[in-house]
């Protein structure tokens, strides 16, 4: 046989395999315990073969791909997980990303593949559309909100320090007039790492007090700004990782503008509010910023690998991102350049499962899922509400409730701990735990696609069954 023919069935035959396997696991999606049941070392023990001498057949190697991989697997993608915001892979979404594999595109610049890049473009006017963001605004299709923000962070220092008439491509970071970043104190610690990743240590930042939801304190804001000279970054954050809650944007937004600062969102997943007619009140005023982070894997229910670094001003985003090589050709005249959006060359397809899941959803399917999350948290909530034990530390604005157990303090804290372990143990649910506000919280992020109101009263029944168990 010819070797295209060879690889063929042996392409074939792996394809079949993983679409069988693959739908044997969806199909197992409600039953599937959400804590990976297998520890370290056997899992280390399943994946440790020698590398092979010589070729094996591909299904085979599927096969047992499946089997090293299934005791391992976290059921995030089933309803009964709420360790953190992850999202649950829409069915449209990943059957599009095999085909993003199969395909085999690049997505670097736009000839390497012009659907793919095509594709981006049309995501691009849904998503502003969705989050009703200025429209001319251009968006780079990132690997994670880390990165979306990174890139975004990029082009608000870039463009504050050209404001400030400062040539970085000619003259270099290390001369270049201090930057400030202001940010609220409960920034997400991917912002902090954002920040190292661009140069800037604790010296430069300006962090403004919270209020008891972690929400940047405008007073505090006005306060502090006059007192900053030279050019400046506000962070502000749309989603609290353990409240939920929002910056208030209007007034940010006014000083920002006020104090000639560029104004960025970390809305990894609370900007979604702004899709849902419900919660958009939550981000009023989000649209006048400069930049926005939103994920797609996580509400969105993307597959992995997928968020979107929005930029209002097109022409500062390319020329922060923009990688050019004589042999890297222009795109056609209005088309998109890709290679001017990510930190990225080669880089996946992130358009197609994005357009698949877009389609699929529609308007009203993300509404729906957004609302429905949201229902769940304050069903949840309410559920344990009033036992005198349970203490639900935030107010549930959106898909985020923050839980402590007895009393402020070391006893409550190790009541606290038990519990998580102990819905943990039982594996009928999934939560995880932080600490804020001083205190051990039990943590519940309701963002799988499957979840309603019935898995929150099964979470809430774990949760009351190892709270007994550890009160005894
Ligand atoms: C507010 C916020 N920002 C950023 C991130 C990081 O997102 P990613 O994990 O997609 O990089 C998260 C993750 O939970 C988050 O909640």
């Amino acid at each position: 046989m010819d070797r295209i023919a060879q690889q063929r069935d042996e392409t074939f035959a792996a394809m079949d395999a993983a679409a069988r396997l693959a739908k044997e696991f969806r199909d197992s999606l409600d039953t599937l315990p959400p804590r990976a049941p297998a520890d370290h070392a056997s899992l280390l023990a399943a994946f440790s073969r020698p590398l092979p001498d010589h070729p094996r057949p591909a299904a085979e190697v599927i096969e047992e791909l499946a089997a090293a991989a299934a005791p391992g697997l976290t059921g995030n993608a089933g309803p009964n997980f709420f360790g953190w915001v992850q999202g649950g892979s829409h069915g449209a979404g990943v059957a599009a990303d095999w085909l993003t594999s199969a395909w085999g595109q690049n997505i670097g610049p736009y000839r390497t593949s012009p659907a793919a890049a095509v594709a981006e473009m049309v995501c691009t006017n849904h998503l502003l559309d969705l989050l009703d963001l200025p429209r001319g605004a251009s968006i780079g299709f990132a690997s994670g909100a880390t990165t979306a923000s990174l890139i975004c962070l990029i082009v608000a220092r870039d463009a504050v320090l050209k404001r400030a008439g400062y040539n970085l491509g000619k003259d270099g970071i290390f001369a270049a007039p201090p930057v400030t970043i202001v940010l609220g104190d409960e920034a997400h610690s991917t912002i902090y790492a954002a920040l190292r990743y661009l140069g800037f240590g604790d010296a430069n930042l300006a962090r403004i007090a919270v209020d008891e939801e972690g929400r940047m304190l405008a007073d505090a804001l006005a306060a502090r700004l006059p007192h900053i000279a030279g050019p400046k970054i506000i962070v502000a954050q749309a989603g609290h990782i353990n409240s939920g809650a929002f910056d208030p944007f209007t007034e940010i937004a006014k000083l920002a503008e006020a104090h000639g600062a560029w104004l960025h969102i970390d809305g990894a997943f609370g900007l979604w509010a702004r899709a849902t007619p419900s919660l958009r009140p939550h981000c009023e005023g989000a649209d006048r910023a400069d930049s926005w982070s939103v994920d797609g894997h996580k509400w969105l229910q993307t597959p992995y690998d997928s968020a979107f670094a929005i930029v209002k001003d097109k022409t500062a985003h390319e020329a922060s991102m923009r990688i050019a090589a004589s042999y890297l050709d222009p795109p056609p005249d209005g088309a998109h350049d890709p290679t001017a959006r990510v930190i990225e060359l080669s880089r996946r397809a992130r358009g197609f499962p994005l357009w698949a899941l877009l389609q699929t959803l529609g308007r009203s399917g993300v509404i729906e899922m957004i609302e429905r999350h949201c229902a769940c948290a304050r069903q949840f909530a309410d559920l344990l509400r009033g036992d005198p034990r349970i203490h639900v530390m935030n107010d549930v604005v959106i898909n985020q409730v923050a839980l402590a157990f007895g009393p402020p303090g070391e006893e409550g804290d190790a009541l606290t701990a038990a519990v998580i372990t102990g819905v943990q143990a039982e594996n009928a649910s999934y939560v995880g735990g932080a600490v804020w506000k001083g205190r051990r919280i039990l943590r519940v992020s309701v963002s799988s696609n499957l979840t309603d109101k019935s898995h929150m009263e099964t979470l809430a029944s774990s949760i009351r069954r190892a709270l007994d168990q550890a009160a005894k």
